[in-house]
């Protein structure tokens, strides 16, 4: 089995904040659950470097767009593993390599019939990078997501015959109901397709930021026709993961088609129509599944560079680390829906959740194993009600990540921690150790704590790698495979030490 999840490739005009984070944190928890698992996994972000939004804001910082991207696409290949993101490659549109891929993969689009040469008149935003139909304009003929004034651009282009494959993408979305998610996405994106498919420009005659077009040097291709086909390039030329097994294959054989691109809403249209109608006007296979997330708001605005209204990730993570905001927005936020993110929330959930519910639990068990074990788990039988709450709880979790559910597969996990809290205080064990008669429901009591929290540590995991290695380590257990997410499956033996884990004075 092979898992193969991507992120968008990120814009190098500005500085990476929350919100690239937040997908490549989303992308991350699916990697690794599927790590879990025994799948050959292969996690892939990286930047978009071409184009226009990158070219200008080159120009007004007065740099040329390759040095601008150089140091940007050296901040996003920061901010991954800062996230605890465990990419297999970091992709970047102006590697060498991409660039022959996709004139390679667009060439094979002419001679199949799919490009002819015309001229494009119409609106344009320059920070999308994308031509708007005039149903997509603000008033004051200002982008919707920009809010900047349009420019009416003109000029001799080679178009993309996206109007051929409309009967192929309506085929497609009637038989593969899951190909776009969640379903209002999907509705919306076959809407866009019932509505009428004009042919869209391939290549740029003003810009000379962009990978050259092969049958005529005059042209660069259009950004976003180089950067989608990152997903595909950037298997010709990744290396190949360690801990893959031996055959004769190369990635792309075995890795492709992609089971999932994540990304928001804002780029639905050229994932879920430009993308597949890409390839098959090239003969490649298409990806499974496109999970489309909300945005993350502050003021309920979304939260972009342009509009100037940034949450630093880095320095949310210096302070209390990458587990903290990588369980805060995935908890905060329904994933698939927009929602608001706010540093007061955040301290909110730290404190009750982080501190509290999970840390406190934890610290309080391995102290009273200590106190009433000499730190030694009983082996005594585990506890049929707190048993029955965890039954079947690693397959809900499975089977909710395999639709990218991260926020209620997370949940799931939470109620046990809650439900594990409340245990403690139901059984009182400071009272049972004072009862020697009750001494075998001590043990119970205490055995079944330990399991709780070693298949919780198992199971979120893919949420806080760091902490939860932490927390398993104490309990002499490890992380790697799924099949431990189940109470009983690995008895906890001897406990170690444990430090807070998520200490209530943050640095
Ligand atoms: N370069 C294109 C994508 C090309 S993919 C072949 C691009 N780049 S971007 O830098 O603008 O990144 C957009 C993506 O960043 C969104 O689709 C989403 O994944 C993430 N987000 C950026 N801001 C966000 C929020 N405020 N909220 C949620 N996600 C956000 O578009």
């Amino acid at each position: 089995m092979s898992f193969y999840v991507t992120t968008p490739i990120y814009y190098v005009n500005a500085a990476p904040h929350l919100g690239h984070a937040y997908t490549t944190i989303a992308a991350d928890v699916l990697a690794r659950h599927h790590r879990q698992r025994g799948e050959e996994v292969f996690f892939l972000t990286g930047t978009d470097e071409h184009g226009e939004p990158v070219a200008d804001a080159a120009h007004a910082l007065g740099v040329e767009p390759q040095e601008l991207a150089d140091r940007n696409a050296e901040r996003f290949r920061a901010l991954a593993p800062e996230l605890g993101a465990s990419n297999d490659f970091f992709i970047r549109t102006t590697d060498a390599e991409h660039e022959a891929k996709v004139q390679e993969v667009l060439a094979r689009v002419r001679d199949n019939g799919y490009v002819y040469e015309g001229t494009y008149e119409g609106w344009y935003c320059p920070r999308c990078a994308d031509f708007k139909a005039e149903n997509e304009i603000d008033e004051g003929n200002r982008c919707p997501i920009h809010h900047i004034e349009l420019t009416r651009e003109q000029e001799e282009n080679y178009f993309f015959a996206l109007s051929a494959f409309q009967e192929r993408l309506e085929q497609l979305y009637a038989e593969r109901g899951d190909f776009v998610a969640p379903r209002a996405r999907f509705n919306e994106a076959l809407s866009f397709i019932r509505s009428g498919l004009r042919d869209v420009p391939l290549t740029r005659h003003n810009l000379t930021w962009g990978v050259t077009v092969p049958w005529d040097h005059e042209h660069v291709f259009y950004v976003w026709f180089d950067a989608l086909l990152n997903y595909y390039s950037a298997l010709s030329y990744a290396p190949m993961p360690a801990g893959f097994a031996a055959s004769g294959e190369d990635l792309v054989e075995r890795l492709w088609p992609a089971s999932y691109h994540l990304i928001a809403k804002d780029i639905l249209r050229f994932h879920t129509v430009y993308w597949p109608a890409l390839l098959m006007a090239a003969e490649i296979e298409l990806p499974e599944r496109v999970f489309v997330h909300g945005y993350l708001l502050m003021d309920g605005e979304k939260m972009s560079k342009s509009l100037g209204n940034v949450l630093d990730p880095f320095a949310v993570i210096e302070r209390f680390g990458a587990d903290a905001l990588r369980f805060y927005l995935l908890r905060e936020v329904p994933f698939g829906r927009d929602g608001s993110v706010s540093t007061t929330s955040f301290e909110l959930r730290y404190e009750t959740e982080l501190a509290n519910e999970l840390g406190n639990l934890a610290s309080r068990t391995l102290g009273m194993l200590g106190r009433y074990r000499g730190g030694v788990a009983p082996e005594a039988e585990l506890d049929t009600e707190l048993a029955e709450e965890f039954a079947g709880l690693r397959a809900r979790v499975e089977g909710l990540l395999d639709a990218a559910e991260l926020t209620a597969a997370l949940d799931e996990i939470w109620q046990r921690v809650k439900r594990m809290n409340r245990y403690v205080e139901e059984r009182a064990p400071w009272q049972l150790a004072k009862d020697d008669d009750r001494a075998g429901e001590l043990d119970s009591v205490l055995a079944s704590l330990l399991e709780g929290l070693r298949v919780v540590g198992v199971l979120l995991w893919p949420y806080m790698p760091a902490s939860c290695e932490k927390l398993l380590a104490a309990l002499g257990a490890a992380s790697g495979s799924l099949a431990a997410g189940e109470l009983g499956a690995a008895r906890v033996g001897a406990v170690g030490t444990l430090e807070p884990l998520f200490p209530k004075e943050p640095a």
